[in-house]
């Protein structure tokens, strides 16, 4: 099947890439070569996402809790980090991508922050897909600096802190100008979120692999959003109200 058949495209994919260490181990090669190797299907995805129309691509590259690795991996992760952004940013604005950052930047090196900023400044707007990475993200980070956001507007008396609701923190966190993600990918058959996106997850549909971040090529993607077509999203409502129009109109 391919995605242009699909009923139900995600407009928006959030990505766990994990699994490239291991990778590596399995084929006896240092980790660094699992990451290198996950670099290339990046590369991949983001073109067929362009492809088939997804508009907003969100991917895990770095977490708030990866500065525990050992140094030379966090090393090998930064440099590696820094050349994919100096030789892909040209072709991605060829193709119609926006790239743009989320996380803590302020704990990267100069150079990369110069770099990261120029780069945000120098693509134009209204692409065909918007491609964000979390850098030194972690969503209790996330949630933290929007709640340091709103306390700062109660200050200045912008806002009462009974005027707080879910929209003025929502307003707050990272990627609050797009839609939230609708489909969350995780490689590398761990079950769990490693703090990311806490807030934007609320409603996403949660798809895990056993494959690796690097074994994840196009097929396989297909596969995730094949399965994602076939979800039904109830968003607290019952299977009746979303099929049924009466209902629905009952209930309103
Ligand atoms: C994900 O792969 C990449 C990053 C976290 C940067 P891992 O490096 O976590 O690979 P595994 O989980 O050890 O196999
Ligand atoms: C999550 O993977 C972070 C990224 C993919 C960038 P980890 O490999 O760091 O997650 P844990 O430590 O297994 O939860
Ligand atoms: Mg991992």
């Amino acid at each position: 099947m391919a995605s242009k058949d699909l009923e139900y495209l995600p407009n928006h994919v959030a990505i766990i890439m994990d699994g490239n260490g291991r990778w590596a181990r399995q084929r006896n090669l240092e980790r660094t070569e699992g990451h290198l190797e996950g670099l290339e299907r990046v590369r991949g995805l983001v073109q067929h996402c362009v492809k088939v129309g997804v508009e907003f691509l969100t991917l895990f590259a770095f977490s708030s809790e990866n500065w525990q690795r050992p140094e030379s991996e966090v090393t090998y992760l930064l440099h590696l980090f820094v050349r994919a952004i100096e030789n892909e940013a040209n072709q991605l604005e060829e193709n119609g991508v926006r790239l743009a950052f989320i996380g803590d930047l302020e704990a990267f090196p100069n150079e990369l922050r110069e770099k990261i900023k120029s780069i945000e400044k120098s693509f134009p707007p209204n692409p065909k897909l918007l491609l964000t990475i979390a850098a030194n993200y972690g969503g209790r980070w996330d949630i933290t600096q929007a709640a340091q956001k709103v306390c700062e507007s109660v200050l200045s008396g912008v806002i009462r802190p009974e005027q707080i609701n879910i929209d003025t923190i929502a307003k707050k966190m990272s990627l609050s100008e797009i839609p939230e993600p609708d489909l969350l990918i995780r490689t590398g058959g761990e079950k769990r979120l490693s703090n990311y996106l806490l807030w934007q997850l609320a409603y996403t549909e949660l798809y895990f692999t056993e494959k690796y971040w690097p074994e994840f090529d196009v097929s396989a993607f297909e596969e995730a959003l094949i399965a994602f077509s076939r979800r039904e999203r109830r968003f607290g409502k019952t299977h009746e109200q979303i099929h049924s129009k009466d209902v629905e109109s009952l209930s309103q």
